[in-house]
């Protein structure tokens, strides 16, 4: 319940007027979001490799309908690929079809996403596409293919295990032979769509997660849910899968202690860094997934107030993130 009413918060315009313009949610967007320019981004990434992590690059922004929009989120992924280049980062990019002018057109997003696709290759970098709400998908795989098919092979997609159609396209991607990340997803999906019981999401995201490093290239285990972790290290154990064949994926902020003890066990972990203005969905989304946070948010509040030393724990959520 709570968890709607989060994802419908994350898609209402008049709570984001209200909501940004307070000071704790601001505040509380920090913890996933380290800052609003590449230079911030780029400080984040060099921490998390410094701590044995690689990461991945987003530009907050979806649903963009203006095209000046789309060309700016353009440049700043030139810029990041630059950076990534130049600074010898351990990183690659994350971004979203609608972001740059999916919404608008085809032969528009083909442009505008064209240069950075070009400014990748050319410097051997690779960009994840995201995957957004069940409407898009169906536009996202084709779109995909689309680049695919032209010859680009520095790409790759998201899969959600929520969604019923998940196997088979999984399936789909295998055969084309692209990199899948595999998630759980993150947006509020209907029963004629998708899995509404944990357990169906879980065996979902085991099944296609097993599919994906016994058949596919490479895939990205994306997952903070020990149980689904656990699965996945007794299925490569078990099948003697190398651990340069796959990688595991984590959201900054979230389950610090649980990265490091992946890369201590020798496994590969790529964090997913979102950074920008545009952070009130994102925020939403994370909040949702975890509503526990909203204490964190809670303490954060009265942590501001004259009274903020009667909160326990001093706004830390407990498990020292
Ligand atoms: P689950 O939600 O069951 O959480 C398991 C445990 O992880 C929780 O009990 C808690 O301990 C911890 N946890 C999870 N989320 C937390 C949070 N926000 N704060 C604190 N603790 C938290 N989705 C999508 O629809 N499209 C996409 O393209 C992507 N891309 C993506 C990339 C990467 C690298 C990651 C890690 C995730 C995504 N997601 C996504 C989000 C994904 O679909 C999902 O919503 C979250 O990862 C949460 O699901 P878990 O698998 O972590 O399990």
């Amino acid at each position: 319940m709570l968890r709607e009413g989060l994802i419908y918060l994350s898609e209402s315009g008049k709570a984001k007027k209200v909501l940004t313009g307070l000071p704790v949610t601001r505040g509380m967007s920090r913890r996933f979001v380290p800052g609003e320019t590449v230079d911030e981004l780029v400080g984040a990434i060099k921490e998390a490799n410094a701590a044995g992590l690689a990461a991945t690059a987003n530009y907050l922004g979806e649903a963009e309908k203006n095209e000046a929009n789309c060309r700016a989120a353009a440049d700043v992924y030139y810029d990041i690929l630059d950076r990534i280049h130049t600074e010898h980062l351990d990183a690659n990019v994350s971004m979203k079809f609608t972001q740059m002018g999916q919404v608008i057109s085809q032969d528009f997003l083909t442009e505008n996403l064209g240069r950075v696709l070009t400014k990748a290759k050319e410097e051997d970098t690779f960009i994840r596409f995201d995957m957004e709400s069940s409407e898009y998908v169906d536009p996202t795989l084709d779109e995909f293919q689309g680049f695919w098919d032209q010859g680009w092979r520095n790409i790759g997609v998201v899969l959600q295990s929520y969604l019923f159609r998940t196997m088979d396209d999984a399936r789909r991607m295998v055969e084309l032979g692209t990199r899948v990340r595999i998630c759980k997803g993150a947006y509020n999906e209907p029963p004629e769509v998708a899995y509404q019981e944990r357990h169906e999401v879980d065996q979902s995201f085991l099944d296609a997660a097993r599919l994906l490093i016994a058949e596919g290239n490479y895939p990205g285990i994306a997952t903070h849910d020990e149980n689904m972790i656990d699965g996945v290290v007794r299925f490569v154990t078990e099948q003697k899968v190398p651990s340069d064949r796959f990688e595991f994926q984590m959201l900054h902020g979230v389950r610090r202690d649980l990265q490091q003890e992946l890369v201590k066990a020798g496994y590969r972990v790529r964090v997913y860094i979102p950074f920008g203005v545009s952070w009130y969905p994102y925020l939403m989304r994370r909040l949702a997934e975890r509503p526990a946070n909203m204490l964190f948010m809670a303490g954060s509040v009265v942590k501001e107030s004259p009274l903020g030393f009667l909160w326990p724990g001093g706004g830390r959520n407990g498990r020292g993130e």
